[in-house]
């Protein structure tokens, strides 16, 4: 069913990044290049769950449905199964409800994981009753096979949350579903659950705000710690209340992580995680007065493989609690920093009144927090075999005392005092003539996208490139939101204009200048015939033989102004670190005269020739170029007098960012 008559462009490459969020919208109509499926589907609350990249399939929930799409092309054939409660079950939760919103009766499909070759494991808020299912996905994509597998429904308790406004995140391996959840209809009882497979199932310690203080869960990922598998752990990603009362700040991120072998206690912590350690995650900048302005509300994080899959960079994004001040800012760790805080003292309070401090006392062997059957426990198969003061200590300690600091001890990117935030990260790694860049899609709470680049300096600092805000792309960038999915382009070169120098200036790893216009790069093409550089976006260097000044972008027009009146000369940068001058050369004249851009008083004296150049890196370029014709205020009464916008052709991109 093609539901858009979109054109769609042929795909180079494929690259497949997601954002996961729900606040996510993307104001695409406008451009018409963008693919968005919002359907003829009557529901909210698009959430993109799963990409199965062996199917080239998205899978998709929304309110009562769950959709598999093609990721080639969103609106291609998508298969949609509907899955509502039963009408019982919608007219208990409106009983119940009374005082909620109704449409919070529906079935909020919160979790899509691989369960085999050809089922999905599916569950749902089910009208504040979660329930699960088996979606039979069939062998090949070309069978076209989505249909919900029949009798096979499932309690979702300890799976997914009864309300759908809480965040819950899940990981299904080897059989086993990990869950960070809320597993009670009044949302108070927060666990992190083992449900599922063969192993015993398995809970954080009950109402223990040591452990969690009213968590919201961000994202859950296995990473393995050695080559045996014994030890493999999974992180979870949170912010929750800080521990104590009236602490600033209200809100502390978090890291936390369990074995997954872990069995529960013997004599205590029966069926509770015996492995479970938390570490603060720090991500703040130094204010003027030395005071740390810390960035406390993890929103999403990005974990960003690597050739070693033991040591992934995770990318995490946050906000700001406090009222006086809005902000975000995206910090990066490693995993060795990690390992190191987990290796380090635990955080010790001896009582009510007592302040937290390094515990300084005996450790009990094996260390708490270590996987049994691993590699420092091979004789322990099982933490049921772990002594029980291994077990008590791991009670009353499940907090790291040092915390986390991002690399380089401070964010990679930091937006302050601007009406947005952000909320979503995806990142792409892209091989470039000059070297590899990381450039990350930034989602916004105003629904835009942020392409950002950071590039490294000599010096040891950063600096930070806003390629463009978009509201779209062409390619594979996928967006979930409330109002449907959007499948965006990671590149778009065109919009970088028709020279040279201004492909160039752009900086976009994702373009080169190949000799004739601003296109796709790719790193297997010759490196000579493409002319690109990311690092220092030095046109003189790069596009010399290319005449940079190509007129072609450079309008002459007639702008008129009545006399006295106020005049405004209007010239649009191509990137946010451009500096602009107006020149005014008056005719009969050589002579070159700088000008202010608005002029107050209009006199015929200020009629003549008005250029407009830009100046980065040393580069010069005339971006605009017009005749100013100032009419005597006499002449006025009879003449239709065309004032302001010079003929500039509509902005291909939007404003920037600073
Ligand atoms: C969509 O849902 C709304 C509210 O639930 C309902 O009023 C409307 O009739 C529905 N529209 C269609 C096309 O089903
Ligand atoms: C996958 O799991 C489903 C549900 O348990 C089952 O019906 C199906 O036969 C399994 N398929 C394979 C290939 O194992």
């Amino acid at each position: 069913m093609l539901l858009s008559n979109l054109s769609y462009p042929d795909l180079l490459e494929e690259k497949h990044l997601f954002l996961p969020s729900v606040c996510l919208f993307i104001e695409l109509k406008s451009t018409g290049t963008a693919h968005h499926f919002s359907f003829l589907l009557n529901s909210t609350d698009y959430r993109i769950l799963r990409m199965d990249e062996d199917h080239d399939r998205m899978y998709v929930g929304s309110k009562d449905y769950i959709l598999s799409l093609d990721l080639h092309d969103i609106n291609k054939e998508p298969l949609i199964i509907h899955w509502p409660v039963v009408p019982q079950r919608k007219t208990e939760c409106y009983l119940t409800l009374f005082a909620l919103p109704q449409g919070e009766c529906g079935n909020f499909i919160r979790l899509i994981e691989p369960w085999n070759r050809t089922h999905l494991y599916v569950c749902g808020t089910g009208a504040y009753n979660p329930i699960c299912t088996y979606v039979d996905r069939g062998r090949r994509s070309q069978e076209y096979i989505f249909r919900l597998e029949p009798g096979k429904v499932d309690s979702g308790k300890g799976k997914c949350p009864y309300d759908p406004k809480l965040n819950s995140v899940s990981a299904l391996i080897n059989g086993e579903l990990y869950a960070g959840v809320y597993i009670d209809f009044m949302g108070t009882d927060s666990a992190i659950f083992r449900t599922l497979g063969k192993q015993t199932a398995m809970r954080t310690d009950q109402y223990n705000s040591r452990w969690l203080n009213d968590p919201t869960f961000v994202h859950a990922h296995l990473i393995p710690d050695s080559a045996e598998k014994n030890d493999d752990k999974l992180y979870f990603f949170f912010r929750e209340k800080a521990s104590e009362m009236g602490q600033s700040p209200m809100t502390q991120s978090r890291i936390g992580r369990i074995c997954l072998n872990d069995d529960g206690g013997h004599c205590c912590l029966v069926n509770k995680w015996s492995t479970f350690l938390k570490a603060r995650l720090i991500c703040s900048v130094p204010g003027a007065d030395g005071i740390e302005t810390h960035f406390d509300e993890l929103r999403d994080v990005y974990i960003q493989p690597t050739q070693d899959t033991k040591n992934p960079v995770i990318y995490g994004v946050f906000s700001v609690s406090g009222s006086v001040f809005k902000g975000s800012a995206v910090c990066v760790y490693s995993m060795a920093d990690i390992r190191m805080v987990f290796n380090g003292p635990f955080a010790h309070k001896e009582g009510p009144n007592y302040q937290w401090v390094a515990y300084t006392g005996k450790i009990p062997y094996p260390r708490p927090g270590t996987c049994p059957g691993g590699t420092f426990t091979p004789n322990m198969k099982s933490t049921k075999d772990y002594p029980d003061e291994v077990i008590n200590f791991m009670r009353n300690h499940p907090t790291m005392y040092n915390a986390v600091y991002p690399v380089h001890k401070r964010p990679l990117v930091v937006r302050t005092n601007v009406d947005y935030e952000f909320t979503t990260i995806a990142v792409d790694q892209v091989a470039a003539a000059d070297g590899s860049y990381e450039v990350l899609f930034l989602g916004t709470d105003r629904g835009s996208v942020q392409k950002v680049i950071v590039l490294p300096r000599d010096d040891l600092q950063t600096e930070e490139l806003v390629l463009e805000e978009v509201e779209v792309f062409k390619q594979q960038l996928y967006v979930g939101s409330v109002l449907g999915v959007t499948h965006l382009a990671l590149h778009r070169c065109d919009v970088y204009g028709e020279a040279c120098a201004d492909c160039c200036l752009a900086r976009d790893p994702y373009c080169a200048w190949d000799g004739k216009s601003c296109s796709r790069y790719s790193s297997s093409q010759k490196r000579r015939s493409r002319r690109q550089d990311v690092k220092y976006g030095n046109p003189i260097r790069q596009c010399r033989g290319y005449n940079s000044n190509t007129n072609k972008n450079t309008l002459e027009t007639v702008q008129y102004g009545v006399e006295g009146s106020t005049t405004f000369l209007e010239c649009q940068a191509r990137s946010p670190h451009v500096s602009l001058k107006w020149h005014l050369q008056k005719e009969n004249s050589d002579r070159r005269k700088e000008v202010s851009l608005l002029i107050r008083s209009l006199q015929s004296s200020d009629s003549g020739i008005y250029q407009c150049t830009s100046t980065e890196k040393n580069f010069k370029h005339t971006l605009v170029k017009l005749q100013l014709v100032v009419l005597s205020s006499r002449t006025v009464n009879n003449v239709l007098v065309e004032t302001g916008s010079p003929a500039l052709p509509p902005l291909q991109r939007p404003c920037w960012i600073t």
